[in-house]
């Protein structure tokens, strides 16, 4: 059984602080999804969190800090506009791309040197990082490897209590839902979106100007798992035990519903292609006044409900447009569509 902490209270933190410690993970809820941490500069401690989730050791971790500070003589600084990201986006769900320094174990970064780094902004995570005394905590998403992150302490309990995981910190319902979006800064002028997540691209790109490049690593871009640059990158991830599919199709006729169907939509302003009209199981809109941001925020919870929906044999997602937190979602369908 896994505990539900409340860290307000100061014996219930104290006791996260001694599990993460004694080198055990404890699941952290964070703005984005809930993460898995353990000190980042313990190579027991991000053992322990690749057996838990059963993840594969060449996928690294993201390093999370209370602040800039806490990051010095771990990182290397090579470029003013790493600076100018992390002053304008932290705390916040951008994940930056930095050197490392031998302070960071190769494990953490499956052997690259380049370690991923983020100041979450979630005030419980905050509270555990000062608890931790300006130590880093590595936190990957608190779901088994592929499957669906979680967004509330039940969903950690579900998917890593089986796992022996001891105790998640209570943050209530993630308030973004999706991931951080993951950059690498290639010089002043070129930067690299490696995972696209909760900070999109015309976000960055009206930060940036026009003077800096801002590439998007596309998503069907068919990396294979033993090169990939940044492995939320993988093909195959996010997904359901449902068979997901994702109809990019524009014709009714091109698709059979299956039998015992959900449609998941995402906006009630995207084309539904007709397939609305259909008989279906479930239909579930995720935002009825077309905000991505609330459809980002309740995709990876309604995922995991259809799941658990008894004799569901498909999901069928329907693209919403691909524009701002749209591109993420998109991107997270496509990828849990993969078998
Ligand atoms: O929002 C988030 O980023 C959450 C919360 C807990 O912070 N964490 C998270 O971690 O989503 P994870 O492990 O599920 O995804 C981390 C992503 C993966 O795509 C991984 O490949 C990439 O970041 N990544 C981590 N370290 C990297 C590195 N050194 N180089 C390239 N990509 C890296
Ligand atoms: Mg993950």
């Amino acid at each position: 059984m896994t505990v539900i902490l409340d860290s307000s209270d100061s014996d219930q933190l104290a006791f996260a602080v001694r599990r993460l410690r004694e080198l055990k993970p404890v699941g952290v809820p964070s703005e984005t999804v809930y993460g898995l941490a353990g000190l980042a500069q313990s190579e027991k401690a991000l053992a322990a969190i690749f057996h838990m989730k059963n993840r594969p050791n060449f996928d690294p971790l993201i390093v999370h800090a209370s602040s800039i500070e806490a990051l010095d003589g771990k990182i290397i600084w090579e470029f003013a506009l790493q600076k100018k990201l992390a002053e304008r986006y932290w705390p916040g769900p951008l994940t930056l791309l930095f050197r490392k320094t031998d302070e960071i174990p190769d494990l953490c970064t499956a052997g690259s040197p380049w370690v991923a780094c983020r100041i979450p902004a979630h005030p419980q995570f905050q509270a555990l990082l000062r608890a931790l005394e300006g130590e880093l905590l590595a936190a990957p998403s608190a779901n088994r490897f592929a499957s669906i992150s979680p967004t509330s302490s039940q969903d950690v309990c579900a998917e890593l209590g089986p796992y022996g995981l001891e105790a998640v910190i209570e943050g209530g319902v993630c308030e973004r839902g999706l991931e951080s979006t993951v950059v690498k800064v290639h010089s002043e002028q070129g930067i690299e979106i490696l995972r696209q997540g909760a900070v999109s691209y015309e976000d960055l790109a009206g930060f940036l100007g026009s003077e800096v490049l801002l590439e998007l690593r596309s998503s069907g871009s068919g990396i294979d798992e033993t090169q990939v640059e940044s492995p939320g990158q993988l093909k195959r991830h996010y997904a359901p035990r449902t068979p997901l599919v994702f109809f990019e199709g524009t014709q009714l006729n091109e698709f059979v519903v299956p039998e015992k169907s959900a449609l998941l939509r995402i906006c009630a302003e995207d084309d539904a292609r007709g397939l609305e009209r259909h008989s279906w199981g479930h239909t579930v809109l995720l935002s009825e006044s077309s905000e991505l941001s609330e459809a980002a925020s309740k995709l990876f919870r309604v995922l995991r409900q259809l799941d658990q929906l008894e004799g569901l044999q498909h999901i069928v997602a329907l693209p919403t447009k691909e524009l701002g937190l749209g591109r993420a979602i998109n991107d997270r369908l496509k990828r849990a569509a993969l078998y």
